[in-house]
């Protein structure tokens, strides 16, 4: 069997530091594999984001590991968790965060850069995969929302990540575009066994995913089916 691409282990995230507050994250522990297409169901406040900030390494756990591909986190140090950012992780948020004063192939491209790849072709492939061709020069204000979000998935997967977190992709989109860019993004992470963690509210996700999480107060746990989430 393939060795997990994310091994979490009894995670813990207290953000008030001094042991005051509920904690964010209470002991959590998951195992998620190549290629597997993940929606993360949860309530608001449910700790779904904090789980992503600190898989992504932008933020420390209070308590507990993290492995990627085997590889611990902590042991890795500041640049070695930029790095990992910048060559193997995709991330794609809500309200999309293209940078507004770059154009669409340039918000692709610094991705490209600093990952150690500027191949401008590989860019322009990516947003033609996304169905941008010919809005290259766009600025991310000249586009639609779906259309900004596609620009956000092109990003994403123009490294070939081994991993992509998608924190409420669709969460500001409209159900029909929504639905487009969820088939989208799980297509090209099917084609190309790109592990998939999409972060959720709505039940549309669950039918695009091949396994389904729930987080609760902090901990996540399984759910069989998407019948279920109906409940
Ligand atoms: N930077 C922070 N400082 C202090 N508390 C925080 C911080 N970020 C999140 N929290 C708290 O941690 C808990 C989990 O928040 P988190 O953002 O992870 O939830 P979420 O599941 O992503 O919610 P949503 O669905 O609304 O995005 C909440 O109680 C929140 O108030
Ligand atoms: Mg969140």
């Amino acid at each position: 069997m393939a060795d997990p691409v994310i091994r979490i282990m009894d995670l813990w995230k207290n953000y008030g530091g001094d042991g005051s507050g509920a904690p964010a994250l209470r002991g959590t522990s998951i195992e998620i594999k190549k290629g597997e297409i993940v929606a993360l169901f949860g309530k608001s406040g449910s700790g779904k984001s904090t789980l992503f900030n600190l898989i992504a390494g932008l933020d420390r756990p209070t308590k507990g590991r993290i492995e990627v591909e085997g590889q611990d986190l902590e042991v890795l140090g500041d640049r070695g968790r930029t790095t990992f950012r910048r060559m193997k992780l995709g991330f794609i948020f809500q309200f999309f965060n293209l940078l507004p004063t770059l154009t669409a192939f340039e918000n692709i491209f610094l991705s490209l850069e600093l990952a150690n790849r500027a191949e401008p072709d590989l860019a322009l492939k990516a947003l033609k995969e996304v169905g941008l061709e010919g809005k290259e020069e766009r600025f991310p204000n000249e586009l639609s929302g779906g259309e900004q979000q596609r620009v956000a998935i092109a990003r994403a997967i123009v490294k070939r990540p081994s991993l992509i977190l998608a924190d409420e992709p669709t969460g500001n989109l409209d159900t029909v575009t929504g639905n487009q860019i969820l088939e989208l993004l799980t297509q090209r992470c099917h084609e190309s066994e790109t592990t998939l963690i999409m972060a959720t509210h709505t039940p549309l996700t669950c039918r695009y995913a091949t396994r389904i999480l729930r987080m609760v107060d902090g901990i996540i746990t399984e759910e069989t089916s998407c019948e279920e989430m109906a409940r």
